[in-house]
């Protein structure tokens, strides 16, 4: 690409998380040069499976949460900020801070920097469940003191992404020339991005993130992936895709004013479509011939493809504020069974690696 066609640069934290790596992946072949961040020895591994992309620099952020980001935020257009504690990664006050000051911090060091635009990864949970409203300044009801009295792990993911959202409009009042974009998925599921198999590099339900629940169907142990059941699901590819759109929100739009915060945009962003195991099942077995012995009987499966289907989400708003058109999203046979493809391909280079299965 010649210089004088250059995109701007985007940052992605999380850039070794399946989803960080879907956008990072996706911003790259959309021509886009990128720095994702990641912790550890996952930063060398996402220079190896990146290692086609000369548009792609690969630099380790140890905490999200502390720092000076000067050096790396250099030369940074927008950053899409992905990474987030997991679910009960450690005790629940410290993912608690880590959640909203790593959201907190990264806005920072970007506004020291310049940057203007920002996209950040929320979650459905983040709203009143199951029914909404989805609009972008509604909330879930539950308090911080709730959840850690319940002691539930669940829970205390749901505050930690609910207060980490609240930070993030308030950081958006004061600071009203920053484009803020929440963009908030249920559970994901989709194909691997190619070169992924590098950050997944064994077999383990952790390595396969919310993918587990998916692989559950043709793999009988007892990993069932994440113990909650969220409503609804969307691609892989198709949240990538809302995030990479967030960057450029649209704030003129007549139907998105009103909100208190008007540089500040938060959108639900799920699939139109639902399912259940029993019908995903029938898919598989007739669409997956080869599969069918490794179906695993329908009252093992996990319950979280049985999550009912979302009423209220308001499509109109994704279509104005980063056209994204509901008619756009992927079908859910598309997306179980491209999952499922790409899964079994996971498999094959961990058995050429010499893993047992
Ligand atoms: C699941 O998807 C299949 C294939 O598109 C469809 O025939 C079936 O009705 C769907 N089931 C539900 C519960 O929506």
């Amino acid at each position: 690409m010649s210089s004088t066609t250059q995109k701007p640069l985007v940052f992605v934290t999380g850039a070794s998380g399946l989803l960080g790596y879907a956008i990072v992946y996706q911003l790259l072949e959309a021509g886009f040069p990128v720095r994702g961040s990641a912790r550890g020895k996952k930063v060398e591994l996402l220079k190896k499976a990146l290692s086609s992309y000369p548009n792609f620099e690969a630099v380790e952020i140890a905490d999200i949460a502390a720092g000076d980001y000067s050096d790396i935020f250099k030369g940074v257009d927008a950053i899409i900020h992905t990474a987030a504690p997991l679910p009960g990664a450690t005790d629940k006050e410290t993912a608690f801070r880590s959640a909203i000051d790593g959201s907190l911090h990264v806005l920072k060091q970007a506004d020291k920097a310049g940057i203007t635009k920002i996209v950040t990864t929320s979650s459905v949970v983040t709203y009143p469940l199951p029914g909404g409203p989805f609009t972008p300044e509604t909330f879930l009801p539950l308090t911080k003191e709730q959840a850690f009295a319940s002691d539930h792990p669940g829970l205390i993911y749901f505050a930690e992404k609910k207060y980490a959202d609240l930070a993030v409009l308030d950081f958006a009042k004061g600071h009203p020339h920053i484009t803020i974009t929440m963009i908030a998925p249920p559970f994901i599921y989709g194909p691997l991005a190619p070169g992924f198999e590098y950050l997944a590099s064994e077999p383990g339900t952790t390595s396969l993130s919310t993918n587990s629940h998916i692989y559950a169907l043709i793999t009988s142990n007892d990993d069932k992936g994440i113990p909650v059941t969220l409503p609804g699901y969307v691609d892989l590819r198709d949240v990538a895709r809302a995030h990479i759109l967030a960057i450029n929100p649209n704030l003129e739009t007549p139907q998105s004013t009103g909100k208190a915060v008007p540089n500040a945009n938060r959108l639900a962003v799920l699939s139109p479509y639902s399912n259940n195991t029993h019908d995903t099942l029938q898919i598989l077995s007739s669409s997956r011939p080869e599969l069918k012995t490794r179906l695993i009987d329908e009252k093992e499966a996990p319950n979280q493809l049985d999550g009912k289907p979302v009423e209220g989400i308001e499509y109109w708003r994704l279509e104005e504020v980063i056209g994204f058109k509901k008619d756009e999203f992927r079908t859910w046979k598309e997306t179980v069974l491209d999952t499922v493809d790409s899964l079994v391909r996971l498999e094959q280079s961990w058995k050429n690696k010499g893993f047992k299965l």
